[in-house]
């Protein structure tokens, strides 16, 4: 499977599709799961998807054609935040990986101030959570009843991320909690 990426023009040619990709998908995993044509106006508008910190792309398959999109948030730090989201057709099919990895290598490859790439899921999101595994990301953080639910009890939000020497040497780097404990 190769992912290819292809810059959205959200203002301009694209505006209809953003919307369009949105409200005919759910999103059970993320904060707002069916969004509206109003929420897709309103964030176009403020440029969620391109701005000074915002950018995006759709994911195209060599074989499936267009299959999701990546949103990056965070564009002016060197550590940016990554959105990714396959149209339900085409979850649960191993897109999710490949899709990684190919953000991942646009991600590296064309931004060279970025040192580091975070993402964040819902800690419910178990295939997003083996995506970034298997890609090579690591966790890095699990914030306990930070992630809202609309209608029910905030859950935790689990946080990965990918070094840029791990992405240039192809190693994974974990690391030891070193947790400080009042046991000693
Ligand atoms: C999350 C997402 C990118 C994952 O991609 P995908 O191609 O659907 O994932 P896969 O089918 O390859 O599943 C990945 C792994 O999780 C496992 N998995 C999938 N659903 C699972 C579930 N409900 N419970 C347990 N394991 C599950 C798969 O078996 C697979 O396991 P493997 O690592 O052993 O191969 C995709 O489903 C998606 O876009 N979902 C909606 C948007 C979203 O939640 N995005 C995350 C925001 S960062």
């Amino acid at each position: 499977m190769t992912i290819t990426l292809t810059r959205t023009d959200p203002q301009g040619a694209d505006r209809e599709a953003l919307v369009t990709f949105h409200t005919s998908a759910r999103f059970p995993f993320h904060v707002r799961p069916q969004p509206t044509r109003v929420d897709l106006d309103r964030a176009i508008d403020r440029g969620a998807f391109r701005d000074d910190e915002h950018d995006s792309w759709w994911l195209d398959d060599e074989r499936l054609g267009r299959v999701g999109l990546v949103v990056l948030e965070d564009l002016q730090d060197p550590a940016p935040l990554l959105d990714l989201r396959l149209a339900p057709a085409f979850r649960g099919q191993g897109l999710g990986v490949p899709a990684l990895r190919a953000v991942t290598d646009h991600v590296f490859r064309t931004m060279p101030d970025v040192t580091r790439f975070e993402g964040q899921t819902r800690e419910d999101n178990t295939a997003m959570r083996r995506v970034f595994l298997r890609a090579g990301w690591v966790q890095e953080a699990h914030y306990r009843e930070s992630w809202p639910v609309e209608g029910g009890a905030p859950l935790a939000s689990v946080a990965y991320g990918v070094l840029r020497r791990d992405w240039e040497t192809g190693r994974v780097t974990t690391f030891a909690w070193d947790a400080v404990t009042l046991d000693d």
